[in-house]
């Protein structure tokens, strides 16, 4: 689809840029507690597929098993706020990290209307854009900038997490997005993401690429366990029933059960790591892969 040229005005960006107050974003996470596992190693191909590609991608999962931490650790969301957050008062260069990204993370919250939607993520991706352009072409400074240009050519892929908080309108828009400007997104959410998205013939014949995030294995997870256990100053004994239990709320409660919430539907042909699907068309929806 041809993007349609946008008069870009810097001014009007930063004031779009900070999500406004209990907008839902969340609040920074400490990535650096993220151990690496095999499940965001998946995600990460599946990401690098969908970005490549310019695809839709919908990841879904079962609560707490890992997947908004994942999202985050790829886009490296937490620099990003770091260094949004002190842009206007040091002259630091953009990470490397980001650089490398080249993704941006955005959660809608629950009563996210089409309107803020409509400024919230154009925002985000332009002035995500705009800080890449700025680092890699010294001279260029979008406070004096009035271009017409092809939206956000530095933000290659946009998750959004918390998909299922989306309507309809929401969706579509996003669509639309998708359609006018060359990214790649990807919705996350709960198991029936899928099902729903494929409610939305012109979203779904979009989607080239679907990804179950799974619970931990069991070696990660014991992994993860005694990350948190050490954390909490004690050490994990594997044997004892009481500390394969998570140590606090919010510590990966979920990801110890074996439920995976799913249809029990294989995803292995939809996952990026075993399949390059044609390029999606925006006539004839595909055949219901799950
Ligand atoms: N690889 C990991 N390393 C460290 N902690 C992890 C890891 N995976 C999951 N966790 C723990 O699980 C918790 C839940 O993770 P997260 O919020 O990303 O889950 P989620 O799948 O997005 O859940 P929801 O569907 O409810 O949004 C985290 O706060 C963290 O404590
Ligand atoms: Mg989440």
């Amino acid at each position: 689809m041809t993007p349609r040229p946008a008069v870009s005005i810097a001014a009007r960006r930063r004031r779009s840029l900070t999500p406004p107050p209990g907008s839902g974003a969340p609040a920074p996470q400490p990535e650096t507690s993220f151990l690496i596992t095999r499940e965001h190693r998946r995600f990460a191909e599946f990401a690098d597929a969908v970005r490549a590609n310019r695809y839709i991608g919908a990841c879904y999962g079962p609560p707490g098993i890992g997947k908004t931490l994942s999202a985050r650790t790829y886009a490296a969301a937490a620099d990003w706020e770091a260094w949004e957050a002190r842009r206007s008062v040091t002259d630091s260069a953009l990470p490397d990290s980001l650089l490398r990204s080249r993704s941006v993370v955005w959660t809608p919250h629950v009563t996210t209307t089409p309107r803020e939607l409509d400024v919230e993520v154009p925002g985000i991706c332009d002035l995500f854009s705009d800080a890449v352009r700025a680092r890699l072409n010294p001279d260029y400074d979008p406070e004096l900038t009035i271009e017409v240009d092809p939206g956000c050519p530095y933000t290659e892929l946009l998750i959004v997490d918390e998909a299922d908080r989306l309507r309809t309108t929401g969706l579509e828009q996003l669509r639309d997005y998708f359609d006018r400007f060359h990214l790649g997104l990807i919705l996350i959410g709960m198991p029936g993401l899928e099902r729903r998205l494929a409610r939305y013939p012109q979203l779904y014949s979009r989607i080239g690429f679907a990804h179950q995030y799974r619970p931990l294995a069991a070696p990660d997870l014991a992994a993860v366990l005694a990350a948190y256990w050490q954390l909490l100053g004690h050490s994990l004994n594997p044997d004892s029933p009481a500390d394969a239990s998570p140590p606090s709320p919010g510590s990966p409660a979920a990801t110890s059960g074996s439920s995976n919430g799913s249809s029990g539907r294989s995803a292995a042909c939809w996952t990026s790591t075993t399949c390059t699907p044609s390029p999606p068309t925006s006539s004839t929806p595909p055949a219901a892969p799950w």
